[in-house]
């Protein structure tokens, strides 16, 4: 997997919404993949963690089971880390999941915790903002936040896995809604998530080439 262009570094942010297992699978992808993840978890993420995941301790070997020195910590209360500041480039910044309340703070501005500041960040500097909302149904403020969200540069990415893939197993279901959200940092990687592929896989495309 490897970055087009970009300087390698891109934030994660955490947060108390179901969907732990993607930002798990996130994190592997970037990891291993050769990015910087800059991690930001709210103190409701590390509780969805330990309850969707039974990871207590947020580190690589907890997270997916091997040691990476790509996976960067940061402190949900530490606004003076490089992070928060428009000097440090990153190539964007991913929430994933996100819950109503960052939503709806980042669409307000608010940036009293290190992940609201990042995303504040992210956005007066032009760079990519993928947030991963996970909530159902969804209320007008919500969709208002979401809505301003992406007026203001970000662009909105619901945990809403596809089934025309035909998923056999939760992993397929995890890994389409990453591959989404890899292709929208720029982020080349081999899930099979691609409507395209298994078209091309199957011959579709030059049949169809060839009735034209
Ligand atoms: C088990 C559990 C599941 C939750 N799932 C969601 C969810 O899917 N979506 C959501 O927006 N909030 C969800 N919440 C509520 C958020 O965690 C809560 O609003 C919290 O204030 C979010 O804080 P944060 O944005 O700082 O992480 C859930 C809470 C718990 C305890």
């Amino acid at each position: 997997m490897i970055k087009r262009g970009g300087n390698g570094r891109i934030v994660v942010g955490v947060t108390g919404a179901s969907g732990a297992a993607y930002a798990r699978r996130l994190i592997e992808c970037l990891c291993g993949g050769g990015i910087d993840v800059h991690l930001i978890v709210s103190p409701n993420g590390q509780r969805l963690l330990r309850e969707e995941l039974g990871v207590s301790e947020v580190s690589s070997e907890a997270l997916f089971g091997r040691e990476s020195k790509r996976l960067i910590r940061h402190a949900y209360a530490d606004v003076g880390a490089e992070i928060g500041s428009g000097s440090f480039p990153t190539d964007g910044m991913i929430i994933c999941p996100c819950s109503s309340n960052t939503l709806a703070s980042i669409a307000s501005g608010l940036a009293d915790n290190l992940l609201h500041r990042a995303a504040a960040v992210t956005l007066k500097e032009r760079r990519p903002l993928v947030v991963v909302p996970r909530e159902m149904p969804v209320s007008r403020i919500d969709l208002l936040n979401a809505l301003r969200l992406t007026e203001a540069g970000a662009v909105v990415c619901p945990a809403s896995p596809g089934f025309y893939m035909k998923p056999d197993t939760i992993a397929d279901l995890v890994d389409f809604v990453v591959g989404r959200v890899l292709d929208l940092v720029g982020v080349c990687h081999s899930l099979d998530t691609r409507w395209s592929d298994r078209l091309e896989a199957s011959g579709r495309f030059q049949e169809d080439a060839g009735n034209q």
